[in-house]
């Protein structure tokens, strides 16, 4: 029996491992400009120890060494992928991976003095537990780096849409059509992350903040939702997504129903977001619109 865990585990590893080091490279510069775009305070990472909880390529492990860090750990529910990574890294003296889920870290209490966790609580199956860890291992004082997937927008409701339609159609397929769609290996990653994997939650900002304040923590600040250097960065970036995702279902060879329902489904978004991109409301309105709370940032003090 595959358990969820090992499932996304090996969802994302067979991606990573794809990963040539121009895509890392670039996947750890853009962690730099984040973090100046923000106005980051290096010495968060500088001589301290860092953990980076589901590290995935170990692109944050490798950024946060890069920016003086004293040691610095990543841990992943993919066995396999830390194996790859410790063998990718190995020259790195300062740097160690760990098997380990999120939602029990192995480290003492207060042991970190930053801990990063990027897009990998909304996929675990105990989402609190995972954050009430990541807190855990952090000293008082220290600070919390959060990615998680944020409400609102049109994004979210035409992947749950797609999901079940991805499904049918296939994981296999997808990723050919993917291929032939010349879609580059960082959008690859994240449609397949998208479309397959087990478990995706969706947290409101007023929730996150409800639960963030109940734990006490002493100080919670969201980044910027437009210095993002990604797909929610403005209006046509996030409309392309679309186009993508269009293209994807185009390319389908299988000849199956939920290729064209797909289709169907996603101009019917394509032409909502173009109606509403071209109403007299304001930027901030059609934002919140189209494009909803976007993923959540968000540097916590505990
Ligand atoms: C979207 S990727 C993010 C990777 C990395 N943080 C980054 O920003 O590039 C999610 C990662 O979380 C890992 N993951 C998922 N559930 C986990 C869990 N319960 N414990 C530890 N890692 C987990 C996956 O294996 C995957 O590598």
């Amino acid at each position: 029996m595959q358990t969820t865990e090992k499932v996304t585990g090996e969802l994302f590893h067979k991606l990573w491992k794809k990963f040539t080091t121009q895509i890392f490279d670039q996947s750890v510069q853009l962690i730099f400009n984040r973090y100046k775009a923000n106005n980051f305070d290096m010495n968060i990472i500088k001589n301290k120890k860092v953990l980076d909880a589901g590290c995935g390529s170990g692109r944050h492990v490798v950024a946060s060494a890069y920016l003086g860090a004293k040691k610095v750990i990543g841990i992943d529910i993919s066995k396999k992928q830390i194996a790859l990574n410790k063998k990718n890294f190995k020259s790195i003296k300062n740097i160690d991976f760990k098997h380990s889920s999120t939602d029990q870290i192995k480290f003492a209490n207060n042991y970190f003095d930053y801990v990063i966790s990027s897009g990998v609580i909304h996929h675990t199956k105990d989402y609190e537990k995972s954050l009430d860890e990541v807190l855990r291992v952090c000293k008082k004082g220290g600070k919390i780096f959060l990615l998680i997937y944020g409400a609102g927008g049109f994004r979210w409701p035409i992947i749950k849409a797609l999901r079940p339609m991805a499904k049918k159609i296939g994981i296999d397929e997808i990723k050919k059509s993917m291929k032939v769609s010349g879609l580059p290996l960082n959008n690859i990653k994240h449609f397949t992350d998208d479309l397959f994997v087990p478990i995706q939650k969706i947290t409101q900002k007023k929730e996150i903040i409800k639960m963030l304040k109940e734990k006490k923590v002493k100080e919670i600040k969201f980044w910027s939702t437009q210095k993002t250097f990604d797909h929610e960065s403005n209006f046509k970036s996030y409309l392309n997504e679309f186009y993508k995702l269009k293209k994807i279902f185009l390319n389908v060879k299988k000849d199956i129903p939920e290729k064209d329902l797909a289709i169907k489904i996603i101009n019917i978004y394509i032409k909502k977001i173009n109606s509403i991109l071209k109403k007299k409301i304001s930027i901030k309105k059609k934002r919140q619109i189209v494009i909803g709370e976007g993923n959540h940032r968000i540097l916590i003090t505990k």
